[in-house]
């Protein structure tokens, strides 16, 4: 592996990116790094002040004020900080206020990047882009699947409306939106597992690396 080499791995909520990005990291020797855990650490911080997370003021004072300790903890999932995390990711000043860190991490050793905007914002030279995506129907059966695996109790419907609507969110914000970068390469993971998407995208690294 080139010495600062950099994996964009972007995509909508629940396609199996992190997953995804995860494995390829193990696979290649290289850290990993889910961006959006930033983004939630920030929305919580917001809550926990009893402040609206479209509080452009309260959410660039959590960002610039964010430390390692925000991000481990266990309370950045559910309904209320997806949200929360997609309303302050909406913010021009926080964005910027989590970009050097975002390429601090991935400049030296190289990364694998989990996001929104990694091959199109963050790291536009990535070595590999991935937008990793799946049908909304089948993100939603997923995610569903998940809290009920974490034992929370979820209604389908509810959990489809909520994808929906953070979809639109991340995608018509103005600074930084979810696309695929130009250069980026899609995989609709629709009807692939998890092994079967990981076998596609290590095959499509290493032949946009060069290796066989
Ligand atoms: O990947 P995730 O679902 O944990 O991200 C939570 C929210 O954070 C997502 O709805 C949008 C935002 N986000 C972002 O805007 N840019 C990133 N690089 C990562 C996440």
């Amino acid at each position: 592996m080139t010495p600062g080499t950099v994996i964009a791995v972007d995509g909508p909520a629940a396609a199996g990116k992190g997953t995804l990005a995860r494995r390829l990291a193990a696979a290649l020797g290289l850290p990993y790094l889910d961006t959006g855990l930033l983004y939630r650490a920030v929305g919580r911080r917001v809550l926990d002040a009893g402040a609206d997370p479209r509080d452009a003021r309260q959410a660039e004072e959590a960002a610039r004020s964010l430390s390692p300790a925000d991000l481990e903890r266990d309370d950045l999932r559910g309904p209320m900080a997806d949200m929360a995390a997609s309303a302050v990711a909406a913010i021009p000043a926080v964005r910027a206020a989590l970009l050097d860190f975002q390429r601090g991490f991935g400049r030296e050793r190289g990364a694998v990047l989990d996001g929104r905007d990694i091959g199109t914002v963050v790291f536009p030279d990535a070595a590999v882009k991935l937008f990793v995506t799946a049908s909304v129907e089948e993100r939603a059966r997923r995610r569903f699947l998940e809290l009920q695996g974490r034992g929370v109790a979820a209604d389908p419907a509810q959990v489809e409306a909520e994808i929906r609507d953070r979809d639109a969110q991340d995608a018509n914000r103005p600074v930084a939106p979810l696309r695929p970068a130009d250069d980026a390469v899609v995989l609709d993971t629709t009807v692939l597992d998890a092994e079967a998407a990981f076998v596609a995208a290590i095959d499509l690294v290493k032949a946009r690396l060069g290796r066989a």
